[in-house]
Parts: C-alpha cells; sequence; structure tokens
C-alpha cells in the first residue's frame, strides 16, 4: 500500500496517479537494478533488451543471487502470471515479452499462472465461467509473444487446483489473517476467498521444486504492483518450507492514452487491446491526449513535451526498439517540428501493424495452447 502527498496508489488490485518509483523502491524494500548489474545480465544476453537499457525493468530482489546460481551451473525457472478479467491490453504484454526473451537466452521453464479464482472472487460481477474462458483467451496472447512450447507451462487456478491446493495449504499454514490484513489492506469485509487467495499466487514459487522433487530457483518477472505476494507471503514462508526464496524482476506501468495513470482495462477508450480491429486502434489513438501546444504556431514555436505524452512513451515501452531512432523522435517533438498529429499517425501505423503481426501469431497459438496446458 502506497499513498503519498501526490496520492499515488500501487497495489495489486488498484494502481493510480502519477507513480514516484523511486518511492515505491523504498517503501517496498526492493533494490534498483545497478549498471553493474545491467553488465552481469549482458554477459549471458548478448545486447542487453531495450527494456532493460530503458529501465523499465528497473528494480529487483535477489536478480544478482539468481546470477551467481546460474553460472555456478544451477538453472533458475521463471514464472509470471496474469489476473484473466477481461481482453489483453498492451500494457500486459510488456512483462510478457520480457519474460520470453529471459526465456530464450537463459534457456529456462517458465510457469505461467491464470489467477482466474481471484479475478472471480474478487470481481463482484465476474462468473467463474467468465474468468475461465478469459484463462484461455488470455493465455493466446502469452504464447503470442514467442515462448517455446516445449519449455512453458501455463495452468488455470481453478483447473490445476488439485496440484496447487496442497502447495497452498503448506503456505497457508505460516501465514496469519494479521499478515495479510497488514500486506493487503484486507478488511473484515472481504471475502474469504480472498483471504485464502494470496497462498494459491505464492504457491508456483515452489511448485517445479514438488514436480521435480528438488530445490530450484525462481525468478519472477512482472510488474511492481505484484511485490506484496513475494514480499509478504512467499519469502517469507521459503525458508519455513525449506525452498530457496523466490526473486523477482519488477517493470514500470505502460500508461494510458489519456493524460496520466497506467493503462486500464476499465477505461477502454484509453487502452488499447490485442484484440481491437485497426479502425479502433486508429481513433483511440488519434484521440490520445498528448504533450503538444494549444495551436500549431505555438507548437512550431515552443515544441510539445514529449515528458508527459502517451504517444511519445508508446515508443518507449513498446514500437521504437531503437535508441537512436527514439531520440530522433523525442528531439523532432521537442523543437516543433514534429507536430502530434502526424505522430499520432505515425504511431497508429506501427501498432496496427504490431497487432496484425500478433493476431496472426494468436491464431496460430490455438494449436498449441492444449499442449502447454497443466491440468490435474
Ligand atoms: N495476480 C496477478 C494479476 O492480477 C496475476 C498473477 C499471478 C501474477 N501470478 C503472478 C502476475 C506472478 C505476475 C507474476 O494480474
Amino acid at each position: 500500500m502506497v499513498a503519498n502527498e501526490q496520492e499515488f496508489v500501487v497495489t495489486p488490485w488498484e494502481v493510480r496517479g502519477e507513480i514516484d518509483y523511486n518511492k515505491l523502491i523504498k517503501e517496498f524494500g526492493t533494490e534498483l537494478i545497478t549498471n553493474e548489474l545491467l553488465k552481469r545480465i549482458e554477459k549471458h544476453t548478448g545486447e542487453l533488451h531495450y527494456l532493460l537499457r530503458r529501465k523499465i525493468f528497473f528494480s529487483h530482489r535477489d536478480l544478482d543471487w539468481i546470477l551467481d546460481k546460474y553460472e555456478s551451473g544451477e538453472k533458475f525457472f521463471l514464472y509470471t502470471g496474469r489476473g484473466p478479467s477481461g481482453h489483453t491490453h498492451l500494457g500486459h504484454l510488456i512483462p510478457w515479452i520480457f519474460t520470453q526473451h529471459l526465456q530464450e537466452k537463459f534457456d529456462v521453464e517458465l510457469y505461467f499462472q491464470m489467477t482466474d479464482d481471484e479475478k472471480f472472487l474478487h470481481n463482484p460481477d465476474m462468473k467463474l465461467e467468465e474468468s475461465l474462458k478469459y484463462t484461455y483467451e488470455n493465455a493466446l496472447d502469452v504464447l503470442a509473444c514467442g515462448l517455446s512450447p516445449s519449455k512453458t507451462f501455463i495452468f488455470s487456478n481453478i483447473e490445476f487446483a488439485k496440484t496447487l491446493y496442497r502447495i497452498s495449504l503448506e503456505i497457508a499454514k505460516h501465514v496469519t489473517f494479521s499478515t495479510v490484513k497488514a500486506v493487503f489492506g484486507f478488511e473484515n469485509n472481504t471475502n474469504i476467498g480472498m483471504i485464502f487467495f494470496p497462498s494459491m499466487q505464492a504457491a508456483p514459487c515452489f511448485l517445479p521444486c514438488i514436480l521435480k522433487g528438488k530445490n530450484i530457483p525462481c525468478l519472477i518477472p512482472a510488474a511492481i504492483d505484484q511485490d506484496p505476494y513475494w514480499r509478504g507471503i512467499a519469502r517469507f514462508v521459503a525458508p519455513k518450507l525449506g525452498y530457496y526464496k523466490p526473486a523477482q524482476i519488477h517493470s514500470k506501468f505502460l500508461p494510458g492514452l489519456g493524460k496520466g495513470g497506467k493503462m486500464s482495462a476499465s477505461e477502454p477508450e484509453t487502452a488499447i487491446f490485442t484484440t481491437d480491429p485497426p479502425e479502433v486502434v486508429e481513433r483511440k489513438i488519434m484521440n490520445a491526449f498528448t504533450g503538444g501546444r494549444a495551436t500549431i504556431e505555438e507548437q512550431r514555436s515552443k515544441g510539445g513535451d514529449p515528458d508527459i505524452c502517451p504517444i511519445y512513451q508508446y515508443y518507449y515501452f513498446l514500437f521504437e526498439p531503437d535508441d537512436k531512432k527514439l531520440m530522433d523522435i523525442y528531439m523532432a517533438c521537442k523543437s516543433g517540428q514534429l507536430l502530434c498529429g502526424e505522430d499520432k499517425a505515425r504511431l497508429a501505423i506501427r501498432v496496427k501493424e504490431f497487432l496484425i503481426e500478433h493476431q496472426r501469431k494468436r491464431k496460430a497459438a490455438e494449436k498449441i495452447l492444449d499442449k502447454v496446458m497443466l491440468r490435474d
């Protein structure tokens, strides 16, 4: 729970306001990814992924320890997940794109949890069948990011409950109500499913250890809002169960197309969904807030403000991985050469191209979906 004078809030269920990521690091007690650590990663991956170079993945816990283990011949596994409450938007893809990169470069397995139980319990209008439906729908987006079908295991909490429940029980026994109240802000009117749920999200940190009968280091790439699960539950319980504490690498949030705030499915006009048709993408981008001036004359003479502009942020987070080209856009905007209309039109073309390709891969993923789903 973080709220300050500027009123930003980052919890697993709510992300709001202008986020001060440095403050978040202090409050959560995580560590900044230093340049030394980046150099160490680069030794294994070759040229650094733009998400690391640009510090979009910016914070961690025990990443240096994961590399120690890896360098001494002990491979880790990756764990990440999705709460299937609706269609996937572009912001969701960022941790998955990075997870795919890590999987490829380190040649490791990925365990991917779909918390359809959580979305059912948390959203008053959500039906069980509906969140389960989104598990399968969203899994196509996950696979479309290029994950290895032979090294990726996706599971629905509802459907894989038999295996997960035993692990969750072991975890839950060590976690009191007062702990989850403090960590997640649960109150007396929180339903009891939600109170148990954190042990379901912590369970995959140890799942491969149980499946394979040995202790295996775990690395979780995820947006920073998920940190309370690891800090408050998984890392606390791990030593009590005889496992390594899971390590984390945390990302920032893709902003929405409106003024300030992260991309959120609850504001559909400022979020681009992977299933949006081209004309919808076009409309949303053309209607976006920008860092532009009131008139063309003013823009030409004073320049725009890319730092507050979601259009620029889209290039930064997803659509212009080339640093030099990104800088060109930045300078052209700041100098008044580039007008918002043109900037938006160019981005719309990029996003539409990206989505055509993504939708093609999504379709192709239908064939492998069954193979990667864990069931019990
Ligand atoms: N609770 C997450 C959400 O609502 C989904 C999730 C489960 C997850 N396990 C995870 C996210 C591990 C990141 C890492 O989106």
